[in-house]
């Protein structure tokens, strides 16, 4: 998107969203959030970001988080996310993320941060690296969204208390200087698939779990995908019927359901008399189905760096320029001397 496409768009509502590079993206990220940030585009002026300084909250290998970021920008674009309509970047890229998220800190409470409940699971799962990034990332999340006066944020469940709390700092800064921010919404989508684990489905399917059968990725091979299908944990009901203490087929129809477009009622029927084994068969091709034009691009993209440059430095310098006006206006407000 050009700027002046960025500016003639201001009336259209802004929506920011991002993603951490970090691991396998699944078909939990994509059913869940990027089917929608692909949507979105056609009614929203989209603002998305790879957030790379969120990432390092946590301890990354370097190598392998450098070629993560490649491959999470390319896939996102395979995905279809478009740089024509939408400004995707890496966070670390435009300088203001950073700038403003040090001013924030000045403005969020050390009892705020600690009653978020990510950071509590967080530093217990990572307790040898209870870094002060860690526990103040909520308040860089806070600089992502208020540096666009962003009105819409897409967001699901782990991330709701980190919203409230962006909407809480917003309110603050602006109850002492005046306007400054905008205070943005969740946006929920109506329609999104919320993924489980296909080995324990009472559980959201994570890359970050240990048992690779829990998963499918959206670069998962076809026999892999089929394979993690077939193994998928169901019930001994034998009936695909949606219904209480039914998580594994619960599950497998809201994937399907989600890529398919039918609703449970006609899935019900499409396998009345059937079994599971069958069911799991027609999961598994509807998602292969599905995810070979994004693998197809994908294996074009990740092949062509400068490509992948070319978007990512474009919108990284309309995102600097929108976000710079923010951060000036916040700058003069606390009191500090202008450049
Ligand atoms: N913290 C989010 C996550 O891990 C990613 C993120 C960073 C984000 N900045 C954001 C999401 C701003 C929404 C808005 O999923």
């Amino acid at each position: 998107m050009s700027e002046q496409t960025a500016q003639s768009q201001e009336r259209k509502k802004v929506i920011f969203s991002a993603i951490q590079p970090t691991g396998t993206i699944t078909l939990g990220n994509y059913l869940g959030a990027l089917k929608n940030w692909i949507k979105l585009q056609e009614d929203f002026n989209c603002i998305y970001a790879l957030a790379d300084l969120h990432a390092i909250t946590v301890r990354q290998e370097p190598a392998k988080f450098r070629a993560n970021i490649y491959e999470a920008y390319a896939l996102l674009l395979a995905c279809g996310v478009d740089v024509e309509k939408s400004l995707f970047f890496i966070q670390s890229h435009v300088s203001t993320h950073a700038q403003l998220a040090w001013i924030l800190n000045c403005y969020t409470q050390f009892g705020e941060l600690s009653r978020m409940t990510q950071f509590k699971d967080k530093s217990a799962k990572h307790s040898d690296n209870i870094n002060a990034g860690l526990f103040t990332y909520p308040a860089l999340m806070a600089a992502d969204i208020l540096l666009y006066q962003a009105d819409l944020v897409p967001v699901g469940a782990d991330q709701k208390q980190h919203l409230e709390l962006t909407r809480n700092i917003a309110e603050r800064f602006n109850g002492i200087y005046g306007n400054v921010f905008k205070v943005p919404d969740g946006y929920i989508p109506k329609t999104g698939a919320r993924v489980m684990s296909l080995q324990e489905p009472a559980k959201k399917m994570s890359k970050s779990d240990e048992n690779i059968n829990s998963y499918v990725a959206v670069l998962d091979k076809p026999e892999v995908i089929m394979k993690k299908f077939k193994r998928a944990v169901t019930d001994s009901e034998a009936c695909v019927k949606y219904g209480e203490g039914k998580d594994g087929i619960n599950n497998l129809m809201g994937i399907y359901s989600a890529v398919t477009g039918k609703t449970y009622e006609e899935i019900e029927k499409e396998f009345e008399g059937k079994g599971y084994g069958d069911f799991k068969t027609a999961v598994g091709e509807a998602v292969v189905e599905e995810l070979r034009p994004v693998q197809e691009r994908f294996s074009q993209f990740i092949k062509d760096k400068a490509y992948l440059k070319e978007c990512y430095e474009k919108s990284a310098q309309i995102a600097e320029k929108i976000s710079q006006r923010t951060l000036d206006k916040a700058v003069k407000k606390i009191g500090f001397v202008l450049k």
